[in-house]
């Protein structure tokens, strides 16, 4: 029986080690445990993840800055997709968002992820072509 909580800080290496072994997961600098412990504590009860007996088998992070919400990190174990799990978790954080009246929230996907890009389109998430994004990066913090 899968069920789905809010994430904690103890649930770092469990989801850490679901990031790493999922293709179309980019990890960085910025998922550092203790960058990841700064995340919650800014954003707290918007992060979820689903187990199973005790195991975790998917996430999903998700955070604001006021204005907007950023969804990072949704993935579901390959054995347990198809189920509506990932609809549920980003459905969770989409009410947590609209609770502090934020209406609008953003993601990135890599261009070679197509299996997202469809996802994302087929739940009716829009692709912005009429914006690029630019990032700054401090030198020496490539991999930020
Ligand atoms: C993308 C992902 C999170 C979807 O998880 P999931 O739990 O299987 O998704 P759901 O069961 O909630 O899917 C809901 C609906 O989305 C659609 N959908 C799900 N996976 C899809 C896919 N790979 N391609 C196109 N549509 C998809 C289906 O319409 C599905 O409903 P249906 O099963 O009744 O047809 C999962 O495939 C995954 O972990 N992928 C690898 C990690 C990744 O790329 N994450 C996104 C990073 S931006």
């Amino acid at each position: 029986m899968v069920n789905i909580r809010v994430m904690s800080t103890a649930d770092y290496d469990a989801v850490l080690e679901l990031m790493q072994d999922t293709p179309g997961i980019s990890l960085r600098d910025a998922d550092s445990r203790e960058a990841t412990e700064r995340y919650l504590a800014r954003n707290p009860g918007m992060s979820f993840v689903a187990q199973d007996s005790g195991r975790l088998i998917a996430c999903v992070m998700c955070g604001h800055d006021g204005r907007r919400g950023y969804l990072q990190h949704l993935l579901v174990l390959p054995a347990y997709r198809r189920q509506g799990i990932a609809q549920a978790l980003v459905q969770r954080c989409l009410t947590e968002l609209e609770q502090l009246g934020i209406h609008k929230c953003h993601l990135d996907v890599f261009k070679t992820n197509t299996d997202a890009a469809r996802y994302w389109q087929g739940q009716g998430w829009t692709l912005r072509t009429d914006i690029d994004r630019y990032s700054f990066t401090r030198a020496g913090n490539e991999n930020a």
